[in-house]
C-alpha cells in the first residue's frame, strides 16, 4: 500500500512497491505515519507518537478482551483456529494423542523437542519421585468443608504449595525454575485426587509409583480395600489421550492469567493458582460441567428442539459448543468422540451420549449454529468421559487443569526467560467523573 494513497483518501490503493509498513494517517492533524509490520502485527506502542499536540498521551489501542491483540511471542503451540489445526512445537495433535504419552506431551512442551528414551526416563522418574505433597498439605485439605467444590480446592491447594517451598521465588535461577515445574506437573494429579476424596469423606489414597501417571492417577482416584490398585489399560490410555489434549492451547484466559500474574515475577505456584482460578469458571473449564448439567436438565430427545429454540433466542447458550479461535472444528473434538467410544467400551454407554449426538446433530443442521461458525469444543464429549470413569460434575474442570499445568509451566517458563516481557499492565479508557470536591456523609442526598 502506498503511503500516498493512503494518506490522500484513507482507501487501500494500488500496489506501488511492497513494503511491510502500514502508513497511517491521523486526520486529526493531517500527518501520516508509517507503522512497522513484523509477522503480521504491528506493535501498539507505535501508535503513541501519534499526538494531536505535545500534552497528548498519544493514540492508544481498545481491545477489551484481547480478541485481536497478541501479547506475546511464543514457540510452545500452534493453532490455526479455520483449518482447525492444533499443533505442540509443530507436531499435529492427532499424531500426539495416537503415538506419545502425557509424560512425554509435558516434556516436548516445557523443554521444546521430544525426549531422547533416556531422557524421557529420567523426566518420568523425576515427576514419578515427587508425586508425594508434604502431610501439612493434607491436613490443610481437611480444614475445607466436606461439600467444598474440588476446583476450589484446587486453587486453594496449588497457591497453598508456594509456603512449602519458599526458595520458588528464584525464579531467574534456571535449575530452581526446573524443580519447581517438575514438582507441579507430578503434584497437581495428587491434589486433585485428595480434593476428590475430601468431597466423597474418603481418606485419601498416597501416590503408587510402580503405576505411570494417569495410572496413578486412578489409583489416588479410586483405590479402595485392595493392596495393589490395578488401572484399566484402555481407561488409563483413554486418560492418558484427555490429557494430551488438555495439555496446552496457547493464549487462553488461564494462560493469559498465568503470564499476567507471573509477569509479576511471584513464584509458579502463585501464577498456576491464577491460571487454575481462571479456569475455574463456565466459560472456559467450567464448561464440561455445563455441558453435563445442560445434558442432564434435557434429559429426553424430545426436548431438545425447545432447547435449540432457548439457545436461538438468547436465553441459553449451547455449552460445549463454540469457540474464540476454532471458527471450523475444535480438532481435540474429533480425537475425543474416538476416546468416548473406547471408554464406553470399558464402562457401557453413558445414556447421555444420545442426548448429546442428536444436539450435535441438530445444531451443525441449524443455520444460528452454522452461521456463526459453532461447532462442538472439546469439552462438548470430554464430560460424558469422566461421568463414564465415575467422576462427579464438580471434578471436570479439575481434570482439565491436571493436564493443563504442564502447558501453563512452560508459558511460564517462556514468559520468565523473554527479555521482551514486562509487567503486565494494560491501559484504560477512563469514563468516570473527574476531580470533584469530597461531601461530607451528612451532606450527601
Ligand atoms: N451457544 C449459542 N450461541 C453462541 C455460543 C453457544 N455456545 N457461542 C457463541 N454463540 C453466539 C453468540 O451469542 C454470538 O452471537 P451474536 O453474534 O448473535 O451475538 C456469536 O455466537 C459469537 O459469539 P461470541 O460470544 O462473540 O464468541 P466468543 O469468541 O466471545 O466466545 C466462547 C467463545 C467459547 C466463550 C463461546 O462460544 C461460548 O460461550 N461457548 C459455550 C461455552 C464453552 O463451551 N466453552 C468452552 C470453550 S473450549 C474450552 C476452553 O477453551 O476452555
Amino acid at each position: 500500500m502506498s503511503e500516498e494513497t493512503q494518506a490522500g483518501d484513507g482507501q487501500a490503493g494500488s500496489v506501488a512497491t511492497a513494503k511491510d509498513t502500514l502508513s497511517v494517517t491521523d486526520n486529526r492533524t493531517g500527518k501520516t505515519y508509517e507503522v512497522d509490520i513484523t509477522d503480521g502485527t504491528v506493535r501498539a506502542m507505535d501508535f503513541r507518537q501519534m499526538k494531536v499536540d505535545e500534552d497528548d498521551f498519544g493514540l492508544m489501542t481498545y481491545d477489551p478482551a484481547f480478541t485481536n491483540t497478541a501479547s506475546t511471542r511464543s514457540a510452545i503451540t500452534y493453532i490455526d483456529g479455520d483449518k482447525g489445526i492444533l499443533e505442540y512445537r509443530g507436531y499435529p495433535i492427532e499424531q500426539l494423542a495416537e503415538q506419545s504419552t502425557y509424560l512425554e506431551v509435558a516434556y516436548l512442551l516445557v523443554h521444546g523437542e521430544l525426549p531422547t528414551q533416556a531422557q524421557l526416563d529420567q523426566w518420568a522418574h523425576d515427576i514419578t519421585i515427587h508425586t508425594f505433597v508434604h502431610e501439612n498439605v493434607k491436613e490443610f485439605m481437611g480444614g475445607f468443608r466436606h461439600d467444598a467444590h474440588p476446583m476450589g480446592m484446587l486453587l486453594g491447594s496449588v497457591g497453598a504449595l508456594s509456603t512449602f517451598y519458599p526458595d520458588a521465588n528464584e525464579i531467574k535461577d534456571p535449575e530452581n525454575r526446573a524443580i519447581q515445574t517438575i514438582r507441579l506437573i507430578a503434584k497437581m494429579p495428587t491434589l486433585a485426587a485428595f480434593a476428590y476424596r475430601h468431597t466423597m469423606g474418603m481418606p485419601y489414597v498416597y501416590p503408587d509409583n510402580d503405576l505411570e501417571y494417569p495410572g496413578n492417577f486412578l489409583n489416588m482416584m479410586y483405590k479402595m480395600t485392595e493392596l495393589k490398585y490395578e488401572p484399566d489399560p484402555r481407561l488409563e490410555r483413554a486418560l492418558d489421550i484427555l490429557f494430551i489434549l488438555h495439555a496446552d492451547h496457547e493464549q487462553n484466559c488461564s494462560t493469559n492469567a498465568v503470564r499476567s500474574v507471573g509477569s509479576s515475577q511471584v513464584d509458579p505456584y502463585s501464577a498456576v493458582a491464577a491460571g487454575v482460578a481462571a479456569l475455574y469458571g463456565p466459560l472456559h473449564g467450567g464448561a464440561n460441567e455445563a455441558v453435563l448439567r445442560m445434558l442432564r436438565r434435557i434429559e429426553v430427545k424430545d426436548r431438545i428442539p425447545g432447547f435449540i429454540e432457548g439457545v436461538k433466542s438468547g436465553d441459553e447458550r449451547l455449552m460445549g459448543f463454540g469457540h474464540r479461535v476454532y471458527k471450523n472444528y475444535d480438532p481435540r473434538a474429533k480425537i475425543i468422540k474416538q476416546a468416548a467410544d473406547d471408554v464406553f467400551e470399558v464402562t457401557g454407554v453413558n445414556p447421555l451420549l444420545e442426548i448429546a449426538l442428536e444436539l450435535e446433530k441438530i445444531a451443525l443442521e441449524d443455520d444460528y449454529f452454522v452461521s456463526r461458525k459453532l461447532y462442538p469444543n472439546v469439552d462438548f464429549y470430554s464430560g460424558l468421559i469422566y461421568e463414564a470413569l465415575g467422576l462427579p460434575v464438580a471434578m471436570f474442570p479439575v481434570m482439565f487443569a491436571i493436564p493443563r499445568t504442564s502447558g501453563w509451566v512452560a508459558q511460564w517458563l517462556e514468559l520468565v526467560t523473554d527479555s521482551e516481557q514486562k509487567i503486565a499492565r494494560p491501559r484504560q479508557i477512563y469514563t468516570g467523573d473527574r476531580t470533584r470536591d469530597y461531601v461530607a456523609i451528612g451532606s450527601r442526598s
